[in-house]
């Protein structure tokens, strides 16, 4: 029988577990997310999200078990996320893996969120290196070398904003729901990216690394809700969220003067163009011979479309939509090759808020 992992991943708002075979099999995956909770703040209170674990950690694992319809003696280990993410959150998913580990003896295994993401996209067949990975979410932007062996090298991140904060704070800014990303992404192909194309130039910066900056363009987003006084559109959109917070595109839509459409196409349109600039740049550097895309952001519609029409010499892979988002396969996914290390933690297993992939 080839070894399978119980994964576990707390770090942000999604508690989530799967259990998962060796190959890339899944035999069950939950995710309770806890949108519901944060939404009305327009984005994750910390103290909210591990009350909110806290609720849902063991029946969220009980029903991955019975899912898979698995007993304990029947697994290799037991992986979950020690970082990074918010400490509370990270912690109630660790103390809960320790005391499973404790309780079956089965061996812990620690994993870093990144590294989950990067292996949600090459669960299948693994990636010709070495490979580029953009990592892509509300809180992270990353890129990495990734060699033989699951080493990784830190090619360049964001100065400032994650992409994905990118997209939920226009939202925001703009009167819409929380996250920003999916809808931005559903109403963007309703406007036009060249109109206001002149409003997101591209931040220089200086040095050789590949790093990304986002802020500006929050802020350019800002200034032309300003010069336009954009205030009772603003204030219909706040209101129609707070009275429908599952309101469908058409609603959101029909909130939605075409201008403020043609500047969420500009600014996705803008965002995407820059990840792939520099992803292709940082991948030629490295001789790449694949790229790998994940995270929330890779979920987006126009990224994908753009990075699969790349002409570029190596495949370009991106995980299915509801693994690019945070879930718990990615973490058992990533813990295969430390399994076969017998790269194990102990009880002494520590959250640890900033914890980095690489240098
Ligand atoms: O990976 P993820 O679930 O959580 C983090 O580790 O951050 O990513 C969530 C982020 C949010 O910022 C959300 O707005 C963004 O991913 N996102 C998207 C899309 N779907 C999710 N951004 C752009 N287009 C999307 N379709
Ligand atoms: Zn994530």
């Amino acid at each position: 029988m080839p070894p399978i992992i119980l994964g576990i991943e707390t770090s942000c708002d999604e508690t989530a577990a799967a259990v998962l075979e060796e190959g890339g099999r899944i035999l069950s995956s939950l995710v309770a997310s806890q949108l519901d909770t944060h939404g009305k703040y327009g984005g994750v209170v910390p103290e909210l999200a591990s009350r909110e674990h806290l609720r849902a950690i063991v029946p969220v694992v009980r029903e991955a078990m019975s899912r898979a319809n698995l007993r304990w003696d029947q697994l290799s280990a037991i992986a979950v996320t020690e970082g990074p993410g918010l400490t509370g959150a990270l912690l109630v998913g660790l103390t809960y893996a320790k005391a499973l580990s404790l309780s079956t003896g089965l061996p812990l295994i620690a994993v870093n969120h990144l590294e989950g993401h990067i292996h949600a996209a090459v669960m299948e067949s693994a990636p010709a290196l070495p490979a580029l990975a953009l990592v892509v979410s509300g809180g992270h932007t990353h890129l990495f070398e990734v060699r033989e062996g699951w080493q990784y090298r830190l090619l360049g991140r964001t100065r400032d904003d994650a992409a994905g904060e990118a997209f939920d704070k226009v939202a925001k800014l703009l009167g819409f729901g929380y996250p920003g990303g999916p809808l931005i992404d559903a109403l963007a192909p309703h406007g036009h990216a060249k109109v206001f194309a002149d409003q997101f130039t591209v931040p220089r910066i200086k040095g050789a690394s590949q790093d990304y900056s986002f802020s500006g363009w929050k802020t350019a987003v800002l200034r032309w809700t300003e010069a336009r006084d954009l205030t009772a559109e603003v204030a219909a959109r706040k209101a129609l969220f707070a009275r429908r917070p599952r309101a469908t595109i058409e609603e959101w839509r029909a909130a939605t003067p075409q201008p403020t459409l043609d500047l969420l196409a500009s600014f996705q349109h803008a965002v995407v163009t820059e990840l792939l600039r520099r992803a292709t740049r940082a991948a030629e550097q490295i001789d790449a011979q694949s790229m790998i895309v994940s995270g929330g952001v890779a979920c987006n519609s126009e990224l994908r479309r753009a990075a699969q029409q790349l002409r570029v010499g190596y495949p370009v892979y991106f995980p299915e939509a509801k693994l690019s988002t945070d879930n718990a396969v990615m973490i058992a996914a990533a813990a295969f090759p430390k399994l076969k290390r017998q790269h194990f933690a102990d009880l002494t297993l520590r959250p640890q808020a900033s914890l980095q992939l690489a240098q």
